[in-house]
């Protein structure tokens, strides 16, 4: 199968311009989590419908990947799913619980554990091929960004059952059993670049690879257990000729190797100055990094901290703005377009 052209117009869009570092009309925007609970239109099309079961459902994938762009007008969409998607697709039985995130029935804790789970193929995930073809198509010139969960991130889900604070039985795994940690990275980052292969296939023209929780590890351990896998995961997404973003929370020491483990955007949160961040980043294209809870504020606070966000991504080669991390559920939806708009108006290069 042969990824389709990209128009002439999405290869010019602002977003894959910065991307690549190359000059942009205008600083491009969107929003992790801009598809999901914040909208009132989302909660309507969910309404009676599981969060996994809607993410294998085209229809609903492609009118959730669309609502935001629909109402925000933001520079790229991000394909509706969930990290924990393709380990489900292969047969890992697992939730998604509402209010509570990935729970998994039998956490993974041997060597035999972890050669239960099955590689993913395509024919795992007919329905993501056609999610993104279908998006494709509606999406016209807008990018499709594709994503996959990293090792570390979906490993701690797999080791601890469920969401966790501290990856303590993540990390005993991680010191305690190197060849269960080493096979169980190496399958997740199997998965994960078969994942981003298809999307990309389908049509999707950049990837996003989510590493929430490797801010946990410090830089010394990221460096031995953690991103070797993630640059495998990033080096398979690099021959697909696409951009990569690499992205995690309270990685603030790790954003040089996050940057050297194969990425083109370095997504920074908050926490870290943008200023810094650019300069971590290591002359890469960096994506954040408004604090998401600076929505909440009034008006004029939230544009002139983002005035100072697009100020100091000037000092990137590209700059793609987006918030620290995800859309906050309570987030009023206007703020957020009023935001959009401003770095639409504000912001040149
Ligand atoms: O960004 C988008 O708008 C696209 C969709 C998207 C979802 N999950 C939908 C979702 C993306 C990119 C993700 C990635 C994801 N999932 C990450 C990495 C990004 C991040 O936020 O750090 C992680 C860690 C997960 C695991 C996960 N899934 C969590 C922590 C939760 C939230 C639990 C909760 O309810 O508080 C989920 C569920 C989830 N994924 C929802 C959505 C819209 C909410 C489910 C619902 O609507 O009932």
């Amino acid at each position: 199968m042969t990824r389709p052209l990209p128009s002439d117009q999405l290869a010019d869009s602002a977003f894959l311009k910065a991307a690549r570092g190359e000059p942009v009309p205008h600083t491009p925007v969107w929003f992790m989590r801009q598809a999901g609970r914040s909208l009132p239109e989302y909660r309507k099309v969910r309404e009676g419908v599981a969060m996994l079961e809607s993410c294998m459902r085209p229809d609903l994938v492609t009118e959730i990947t669309l609502q935001p762009v629909r109402r925000y007008g933001v520079d790229a969409a991000i394909f509706f799913s969930d990290i924990v998607l393709p380990l489900k697709a292969v047969g890992v039985d697992l939730d998604i619980k509402p209010g509570i995130g990935p729970v998994v029935a039998k956490p993974v804790e041997t060597l035999a554990d972890v050669e239960a789970i099955p590689d993913l193929t395509p024919d795992h995930v007919p329905f993501i091929t056609e999610s993104v073809r279908q998006l494709v198509s509606e999406l016209g010139g807008i990018p499709l960004i594709g994503f996959a969960g990293a090792p570390f991130t979906v490993a701690s889900y797999l080791v601890e059952g469920g969401p966790s604070k501290e990856h303590a039985r993540t990390k005993a795994m991680m010191y305690g059993a190197p060849d269960v940690w080493d096979a169980l990275m190496r399958k997740i980052a199997g998965i994960a670049a078969a994942y981003l292969r298809v999307q990309v296939e389908a049509g999707a023209s950049a990837v996003q690879l989510f590493d929430s929780w490797a801010g946990a590890t410090s830089p010394r351990d990221y460096r031995e257990h953690v991103m070797p896998y993630s640059a495998s995961v990033l080096t398979a997404a690099g021959e697909l000729g696409v951009p990569r973003i690499h992205f995690g929370v309270g990685t603030g020491e790790l954003l040089g190797l996050m940057g050297e483990a194969g990425a083109d955007v370095v997504g920074v949160d908050w926490r870290v100055p943008l200023e810094e961040g650019v300069r971590r980043a290591g002359g890469r294209a960096v994506q954040g990094n408004l604090d998401p809870s600076l929505v909440f504020a009034p008006t004029e606070v939230m544009l002139g901290r983002a005035a100072e966000v697009l100020e100091a991504g000037k000092a990137a080669p590209g700059h793609i703005f987006n918030l620290g991390h995800g859309v906050l559920p309570s987030t009023d939806p206007d703020q957020l377009a009023r935001l959009t708009d401003f770095v639409h108006e504000h912001s040149t290069r």
